[in-house]
């Protein structure tokens, strides 16, 4: 092929590419996908990230030896707040903070404590890959930590597991309780969604068909 023949092949292919491509972002896979209008809404300004967690515990201090002690956070400070309540910063990063414990403003005890006050479904704390990962899963049960979920790979690729629904991120993951059973997850691998693109694919559901 002369070299002209060969670039107008390439760009022919990279056409195709491109149009298949194209398809591909504008058909997510049906009923597997939120609704258009769900999607986006006008940006005023820009999120980089979820930044830090307020948590509402049952005692500040058991708490607070657990995040140190269990996932390896550091103590920033400790204030009183209120008229019996304390409050104590913590943080992975050199944020002054990424979590803060707070004495719950009701009367919870250890009896009432799992009847439904927390309002949270699940913290999730990322780590950089596999490797942290599994160094992670292995090190909270070394202390004892009861993995309540998993580990387990969301997503079709997780296999017949809990967690496998087709629209999951491809994140590798467990969860766990800390003291007043706030359910933690730690996880890796999560996949990206570019900008303009749904998920799931319909080549993707093509792949997975039984
Ligand atoms: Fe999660």
């Amino acid at each position: 092929m002369r070299w002209s023949g060969m670039m107008s092949h390439v760009k022919a292919l990279r056409q195709r590419e491109g149009r298949v491509l194209t398809k591909a972002r504008c058909t997510p896979y049906q009923g597997l996908t939120c609704r258009k209008e769900e999607v986006t809404m006008a940006k005023g300004f820009t999120i980089s990230r979820v930044g830090h967690i307020g948590i509402q515990v049952t005692n500040v201090d058991r708490s607070l030896k657990w995040y140190r002690d269990i996932l390896g956070l550091t103590l920033t400070g400790r204030w009183p707040m209120g008229e019996n309540g304390e409050m104590a910063f913590m943080r992975f990063t050199d944020d002054h903070h990424n979590v803060v414990l707070f004495t719950h403003p009701t009367r919870i005890t250890d009896e009432n404590r799992n009847l439904g006050y927390n309002a949270l479904q699940h913290i999730a704390l990322e780590v950089a890959d596999r490797d942290e990962w599994l160094k992670a899963l292995a090190d909270l049960r070394r202390k004892g930590v009861e993995i309540v979920q998993g580990p387990l790979i969301h997503g079709p690729e997780g296999g017949s597991g809990p967690g496998n629904a087709f629209g999951g991120s491809g994140s590798r993951s467990f969860y766990f309780l800390d003291p007043d059973g706030n359910r933690l997850e730690i996880y890796t691998d999560m996949m990206k969604v570019p900008e303009g693109e749904q998920f799931p694919r319909a080549e993707y559901a093509e792949v997975f068909k039984k």
